[in-house]
């Protein structure tokens, strides 16, 4: 036996050793989703509005200024937790409405603050737009971003 890596031995290794890691690679994808499915989000509570209210988000581009969970641009607060942060756990009414009164605020012409724009949405667009920032106020994040600011 040679007793350096022939060849074929090198061949071996690298095609045993790339099949062994995608296997492990689509065993932990597989896991991800699973237990996306079953444990991080409840797939009952996903309703049209939420459907829809995430349209609203994707449409307005409120991504561009804001972070979702952690993701998106650093221009302006973190909105995954604003439902909670407005207290919308113990009072969703007064949440709703805090996030009505607030869009309808915008910009706020306040100088020294950063501004947002004025989107114009419907009651409809508002309604669902609470929705779906209620429902990812629930996701299971496993405490991800790991502060209120994302
Ligand atoms: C051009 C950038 C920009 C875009 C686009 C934008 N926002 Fe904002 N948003 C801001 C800024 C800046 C603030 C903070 C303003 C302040 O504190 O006076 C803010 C604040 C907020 C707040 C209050 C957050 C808090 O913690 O107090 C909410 C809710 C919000 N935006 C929702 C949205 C939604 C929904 C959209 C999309 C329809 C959106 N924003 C699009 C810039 C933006």
């Amino acid at each position: 036996m040679a007793d350096y890596l022939t060849k074929n031995g090198a061949r071996n290794v690298f095609y045993g050793g790339s099949a062994f890691f995608f296997a492990i690679f689509l065993g932990l994808t597989a896991h991800s989703a699973y237990y996306m499915r079953t444990t991080s989000t409840d797939e009952t509570t996903l309703t049209d509005s939420v459907a829809r209210g995430k349209h609203v988000w994707e449409k307005n581009s409120c991504i561009n200024c804001h972070t979702l969970l952690g993701e998106g641009a650093y221009y302006a607060p973190e909105v995954g937790n604003v439902w909670t942060r407005w207290g919308g756990q113990q009072d969703p009414a007064t949440a709703r409405e805090s996030l009505k009164g607030w869009m309808a605020a915008q910009p706020s012409g306040i100088e020294g603050r950063r501004q947002m724009p004025q989107f114009n949405l419907t009651d409809q667009e508002l309604d669902d737009l609470a929705d779906f920032l209620e429902w990812t106020s629930k996701i299971k994040t496993q405490k991800w971003p790991p502060n209120d600011a994302g």
